[in-house]
């Protein structure tokens, strides 16, 4: 296939080098189960199962059917004061399997609009409770929540930041996670709980009834597969106890599955008051995300206003989606029909020790993992991440797709991979990096 610049110069890609990509693009033509296959033929294993979000694997035909017929049946339906029947099923199949009590799904379109939801569920809760003072909002240094204006105000990765300073004022920082003592740890680091006390101090500082909520991914996953020690979640719910504040995990990728539970909330057994989630949620195949709360938040939002008005100002034209949900209620439907979150976590434990392995090799200066979710972290070699999107270029022609943010390649198998697949990533992974 013959592509010239022209026909590539028009769209403006996100988080690319776009200069660098169109003199050499790289462009999928067909994604079918495990496998990629770009535009010269090659064939690509999917290493980070996409970006995160297609557990199932690629190309699932009982989804694309249920697309297909809902699109045929009923497109679209406004979703402000009218629904349709798919919203309101694929609700309770996500609440069913939240903790509890986390029983009310409100749907976006995206991670990025979910955590932006999620900001404003924290402030119409105070403000119903008749805290409005509580105005701040916490996060962490190397967060990723999203590219939208809240989500970039609680921001820690510096790149994502840099450009857009100020932008919602009142968000201040907890440390990272990542410690050189537990370099090479599978699984969850036994020191570093202490870290959780950085929020203890943030509340001495500000006044813990001054915060509105806390952010944090429970395993940082874009930065590179930041494992939370052990106690460490566990004392961040005892300080937003004893302040009221809403503790918000983002569960954006570790939703669904990935850590062999149905979200970090189950595997590290912390329930938060508030959960963002997207990817995974339709397999990829539709744009959605959600944002999960405590009864009790929803209650006291609706509740706050007179019958019949509207209680919440904040909703998007595609909320809920007939074709994003239909996609959503077959994928939810076959994580349960095949068992495919128990099956995660089965294959979790082959997959650290593969991932492990490669620690022998010279560049690398971390690896990380739990669950299904993992990272290879290397020494950097010029600018931070300069070696790591060289890698993720290489690693693509030599057959595999492994998402780099910065000089962590994130690993995240399909829940569907086997042995074998989890085989040929990491023997890819080791040919390439072998050559650095
Ligand atoms: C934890 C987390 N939150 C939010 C987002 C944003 O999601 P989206 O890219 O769908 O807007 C991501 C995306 O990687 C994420 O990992």
């Amino acid at each position: 296939m013959e592509f010239t610049t022209n026909s590539l110069e028009q769209h403006w890609m996100p988080f690319t080098g776009n200069r660098d990509f169109k003199a050499n693009p790289r462009l999928v033509v067909k994604a079918e189960g495990m496998y990629f296959i770009d535009h010269k033929g090659g064939t690509v294993i999917d290493g980070s199962s996409g970006l995160f979000c297609v557990p199932l694997g690629h190309g699932r035909p009982e989804i694309a059917d249920a697309v297909r017929d809902q699109l045929l049946t009923n497109d679209y339906t406004p979703p402000f004061q009218m629904g349709h029947p798919g919203s309101f099923e694929l609700a309770s199949k996500v609440a069913r399997i939240t903790p509890e009590p986390i029983n009310h799904v409100f749907f976006v379109n995206s991670g990025s609009e979910s955590i932006d939801t999620a900001l404003k569920i924290a402030m119409a809760y105070h403000r119903a409770k008749g805290e409005g003072h509580r105005t701040r909002f916490v996060s962490r240094e190397r967060a990723y929540h999203g590219v939208n204006m809240g989500g970039v105000s609680l921001a820690g990765m510096v790149k994502n930041r840099e450009t857009f300073t100020n932008v919602m004022p009142n968000v201040i920082t907890m440390r990272h996670t990542w410690m050189e003592e537990n370099v090479f740890t599978p699984g969850q680091p036994t020191r570093g709980a202490e870290l959780a006390e950085d929020l203890a101090r943030h509340c001495e500082t500000y006044g813990g009834s001054t915060i509105a909520a806390v952010f944090v991914e429970p395993i940082a996953g874009s930065t590179g597969c930041l494992v939370p020690p052990v106690g460490y979640l566990e004392r961040i719910r005892e300080i937003c106890d004893q302040h009221g504040i809403l503790l918000v995990f983002d569960e954006v990728i570790t939703g669904f599955g990935r850590l062999g539970h149905a979200f970090a909330a189950d595997a590290f057994g912390v329930t938060p008051d508030i959960m963002t989630m997207a990817k995974a949620l339709t397999n990829g195949a539709q744009p959605m995300g959600a944002v999960a709360v405590k009864d009790e938040i929803y209650e006291t939002i609706t509740n706050a206003s007179p019958e019949g008005a509207i209680e919440f100002f904040h909703g998007y034209t595609y909320s809920g989606h007939p074709a994003a949900c239909a996609a959503g209620n077959v994928a939810q439907d076959l994580y349960q029909r095949d068992n495919l979150f128990e099956r995660a976590g089965e294959l979790a434990g082959y997959f650290g020790e593969a991932l492990h392995s490669l620690k022998d090799l010279e560049c690398i200066k971390d690896i990380r993992s739990y669950g299904l979710l993992g990272a290879v972290e290397v020494k950097p070699q010029g600018a931070p991440g300069a070696l790591g999107t060289q890698l993720q270029k290489d690693l693509f022609w030599n057959g595999l797709h492994v998402k780099f943010t910065g000089d962590s390649g994130i690993v995240a198998p399909p829940f569907v991979a086997e042995e074998k697949h989890v085989d040929e990533m990491i023997d890819k992974l080791r040919a390439t990096l072998s050559k650095i």
